[in-house]
């Protein structure tokens, strides 16, 4: 074979997307329930749009965006994430002035460089949403409450919820200032990325996953401590309107996200089936992106989950039957010449009736045929052959009964519509 799929990038076959369908619609299904609407924006953008939101630091910014200069010479990249091009339509066409509080999803493929490994790809898809005009801790709520819809929706019930505060602007400093004091002394014993961070992001250290290192943060302060009273509030808050729905979830004050327009509230969801690629859907809350690309002050929360890391969850709880779509309603079995076009004008009859059919093109005899039915899995074959032709009938066979009757041709498309 002379060509195969780039490394970190995969098909998704006919059968697989079964699967994948289901998951967009069940996901649209929730999200028409909370009363949120699609945007779709385009696959790449300036630069500059991720480096402002994510961090010229972050790992995405750093390492992993596929970046190229466009034949006018501007740095395009591939957008790794959603949330940077959602905020900048937004802004651009002005959303902000006709609602209060705009609710968006999305759905579609990103792209980040990354080390492939099982539920890493270098394209990926995402699903996700973006609540923007609202800092109170219920819309906060509500997005994990509806995360955690979609999962239970899709019969992935066994996911937990982590969940923490990364601070604002006034107590972060704060909050990294304690870190640094905290791990001045074991600097040298820690990870190059813990001591590149220590300078950019000390909050990003605590996301380490090197073991060596966790060995120095074990007795590492509570962070929450260091909130300020507003961010405790908030966090409190979002923590009692998410017990009031019944939603479980776990402080862990390590939490801290890789991207660095987060605020305040900061949450995953994940999965104890994935290995080292564990969250299926991570997010939080984000108030200062729209202000710094230019637009109002206007708070924001949002998520996005990954439909590889939700679909291989799924194919190891069930078959991949379960998730197949309507099965084949009928085969055309049409034994020769005149038939094969007759068959053909009724094949066009049914489809457009709105039944799922097909017919073999290929003039083949009885036996072939019913055999490429089964194979397809159809409910019906409706045989038309030279004598049933000439009598004005076909044969409807129930192909898992066997049971057969002759119908008229004058109104077949009826007759089978009433038996299927
Ligand atoms: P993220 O945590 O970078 O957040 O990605 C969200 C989800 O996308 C992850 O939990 C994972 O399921 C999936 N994902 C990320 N990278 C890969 C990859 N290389 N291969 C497969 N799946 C991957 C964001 O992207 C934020 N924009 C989420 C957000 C929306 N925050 C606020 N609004």
């Amino acid at each position: 074979m002379k060509y195969s799929v780039v490394r970190g990038t995969k098909d998704i076959l006919p059968d697989e997307v079964e699967l994948w369908q289901y998951i967009e619609e069940t996901a649209r299904k929730i999200f028409a329930y909370y009363n949120y609407q699609e945007i779709r924006t385009p696959i790449f953008e300036v630069t500059e749009l991720f480096q402002k939101s994510l961090g010229d630091t972050s790992d995405v910014v750093a390492k992993e965006m596929y970046t190229f200069l466009d034949k006018g010479g501007r740095s395009i990249s591939l957008r790794p994430e959603s949330t940077a091009s959602v905020v900048r339509s937004y802004i651009q066409h002005s959303m902000y002035k006709t609602q209060k509080v705009s609710k968006l999803y999305y759905c579609g493929p990103m792209f980040r460089y990354d080390r492939p490994q099982a539920g890493r790809y270098r394209q990926f898809h995402q699903i996700g949403v973006e609540n923007l005009g609202s800092a109170e801790p219920f819309a906060d709520a509500e997005i994990i409450s509806l995360g955690v819809h979609i999962f239970d929706e899709l019969g992935l019930s066994d996911l937990s919820v982590a969940l923490n505060s990364s601070g604002c602007s006034v107590c972060r400093p704060v909050i990294e200032e304690r870190i640094k004091q905290f791990l001045g002394n074991s600097l040298p014993h820690l990870c190059k990325d813990c001591q590149r961070r220590f300078e950019t992001k000390p909050l990003r250290i605590l996301d380490c996953k090197n073991k060596k290192c966790n060995n120095y943060f074990s007795a590492l302060p509570d962070i929450r401590k260091s909130l300020c009273q507003e961010c405790k509030d908030h966090f409190n808050s979002v923590q009692e309107y998410l017990d009031s729905l019944g939603i479980e979830f776990k402080i862990n004050p390590r939490l801290v996200r890789g991207l660095d327009y987060y605020n305040r509230t900061v949450f995953e969801i994940v999965s104890d089936q994935l290995g080292a690629q564990n969250a299926i859907c991570g997010g939080g809350r984000y108030d200062t992106l729209v202000e710094k690309f230019g637009g109002p002050k206007v708070p924001a929360v949002g998520f996005a989950f990954g439909m590889e890391r939700t679909a291989l969850v799924l194919q190891s709880l069930h078959d991949k039957k379960e998730f197949k779509k309507e099965n084949l309603k009928l085969f055309i079995v049409a034994l020769g010449e005149m038939q094969r076009t007759k068959g053909f004008y009724i094949l066009d009859e049914m489809r457009r009736a709105g039944i799922k059919s097909e017919m073999s093109y290929s003039d083949s005899n009885l036996k072939t045929q019913l055999k490429l039915a089964n194979k397809l899995e159809a409910n019906y074959c409706l045989i038309i052959g030279e004598d049933e032709v000439e009598k004005g009938i076909a044969v409807l066979k129930n192909m898992g009964t066997g049971d057969q009757e002759e119908l008229s041709l004058d109104d077949v498309v009826t007759q089978v519509q009433e038996r299927i």
